[in-house]
């Protein structure tokens, strides 16, 4: 087995992200035997634990993973607390010594992994300190695995890039964007490169319009002290949407290797136009929930939520019409839209493509048809909950006559491949540990989606929003609807 030797340092290892997502990962990559016997993870927070109640913490994260006693004992026996501020510089001396105590114990080489799952406000401080007070290694590798948020626009984000960079080169600053370690982001390049009968209709003359629908069913839970600072369109659409938009639309890369992908997305993001505000207020919409039922379950607002202003402003939903300025897709538009409280937990990718030139079944003697127009063939593909693609296509109705029914092509991964395939988290922690970074946000591409963004974000600053405006259980405000209607498409949902 191809077993990594590395010190995992987690600043944030008391949190949500570090429970509900690393640990887990940590200990799958551990049953597979990426990690064994030479690992140890350092887990850091402001919280006075001790070793034995961090050791009891992490066996609880992973017990619906369902290890055996003797094996949760073993793995949790490589993990360590040290209480830390992230700002006294002593602490970062009591971190050193751990850090290199561990390295020895478990012969490390010196490989470390730092993985920034903290307030972005302290990002820059802990990377100045691990650099200055000498905690990255001459030997092995250091790498950053740093979470979103990066940055809070373009200007912020650039500033604490400049402040990363003085530590870490690029190559090895892994910002982790968790969608690009879903199995059907991932699929989004094999099903284009791999099936020529996509790959040669992926364009402007074929394709009417591309659909992206992140919408969540949950509201902002316990998170609302970071939401109501964010929203959606920092929250989702500046990483998620715009990397899986960057994916659908790049050019083949010549190699499917890092570096080609990486070029290849960037040249997209920057074919994205950066609006006026004139078209971002024709372009873009936003919305917040109120409160609202779905199946006999009733939802408090948005204003309502905990750690929430009673009077926010902060949009818990956006739509929007992408414009990509290139040969490939000028005139095709790419509708996004995501948010909170929506009426299911649904991630979905619609291509929707052109109509026939002439609808020759419209003249049928036998079965006249009043409707000029077919139903488009549309290539779905589901992201979450469940996995897999379909294909709607035009066929002959059954019986005498000419008529036509749109038939479904279907394939969906069954419940047991999506319960095992590896988690996001999982997969995108080993592609850092291999040195992997195609998966991963470069700065440029971070910079670009922040262009994008930034100008959206000042506009609608400037103009009181009327929330809120859709209830709770709903898929957002009709704005959303009416944006598509204007253009002479709806919103495709289908099962
Ligand atoms: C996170 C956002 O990046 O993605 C959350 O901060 C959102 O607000 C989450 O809920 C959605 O991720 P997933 O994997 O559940 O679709």
């Amino acid at each position: 087995m191809n077993e990594k030797n590395v010190l995992f340092t987690i600043f944030g290892g008391t949190g949500d992200l570090a429970q509900r997502k690393l640990y887990p990962s940590l200990f799958r990559l551990y049953k597979k035997g990426n990690l064994s016997e030479h690992f140890a993870v350092i887990g850091t927070a402001r919280r006075p634990w001790s070793d034995e109640h961090y050791r009891e913490v992490v066996k609880g994260t992973i017990e619906t993973l369902n290890p055996s006693a003797e094996e949760a004992e073993r793995f949790a026996s490589h993990f360590y607390y040290q209480s830390h501020d992230v700002n006294d510089s002593s602490h970062y001396q009591t971190l050193k010594e751990l850090s290199d105590r561990l390295d020895e114990k478990y012969h490390l080489n010196g490989n470390r992994m730092y993985y920034l799952a903290m307030a972005p406000q302290f990002f820059g401080t802990i990377v100045s300190h691990l650099k200055s007070q000498k905690i990255i290694t001459e030997t092995g590798f250091n790498r950053l695995i740093i979470e979103k948020p990066f940055g809070s626009d373009f200007h912020s984000a650039f500033e604490l890039n400049e402040k990363i960079r003085q530590a870490f080169p690029e190559d090895d600053i892994f910002r982790i964007d968790h969608y690009l370690g879903k199995e059907m982001i991932q699929n989004i390049s094999a099903i284009r490169f791999a099936n020529n009968i996509f790959e040669s209709q992926w364009n402007n003359r074929y394709i009417d319009n591309i659909q992206i629908t992140f919408g969540e069913s949950l509201g902002v839970e316990d998170r609302g002290g970071y939401y109501d600072h964010s929203g959606a369109l920092k929250d989702m659409v500046q990483n998620h949407i715009l990397q899986v938009l960057a994916l659908l639309a790049m050019e083949p890369p010549v190699a499917f290797s890092e570096k080609e992908i990486r070029s290849e997305k960037i040249k997209a993001l920057k074919a994205i136009r950066i609006y006026e505000k004139k078209e971002v207020l024709e372009n873009f919409v936003r919305g917040q929930y109120a409160a609202g039922q779905l199946d006999d379950q009733t939802f408090k607002g948005y204003r309502e939520e905990d750690n929430v202003d009673p009077q926010s402003t902060t949009e818990t939903f956006v739509a929007g019409k992408f414009t990509i300025d290139n040969f490939r897709w000028s005139g095709v538009p790419f509708y996004v839209r995501t948010g909170k409280r929506l009426t299911e937990k649904g991630t979905r990718i619609n291509i929707v493509f052109k109509q026939v030139p002439v609808n020759v079944f419209k003249t049928s003697i036998d079965e006249p048809c009043n409707d000029p127009t077919l139903p488009p063939n549309v290539l779905t593909i589901y992201i979450q909950p469940t996995e897999g693609f379909s294909f709607t296509l035009n066929g002959k109705k059954v019986g005498q006559g000419f008529a036509t029914d749109p038939i479904k092509l279907e394939y969906r991964n069954s419940a047991e491949m999506v319960e095992n395939s590896p988690e996001a988290y999982e997969k995108l922690m080993l592609d850092a540990l291999n040195g992997d970074s195609t998966n991963f946000s470069h700065w440029e591409e971070v910079a670009q989606s922040w262009h994008i963004v930034d100008v959206i974000r000042q506009v609608w600053d400037q103009v009181q929003p009327d929330f809120p405006n859709y209830k709770a259980g709903s898929m957002g405000p009709e704005a959303a609807f009416e944006l598509l209607e204007k253009d002479g498409f709806e919103w495709i949902w289908q099962p």
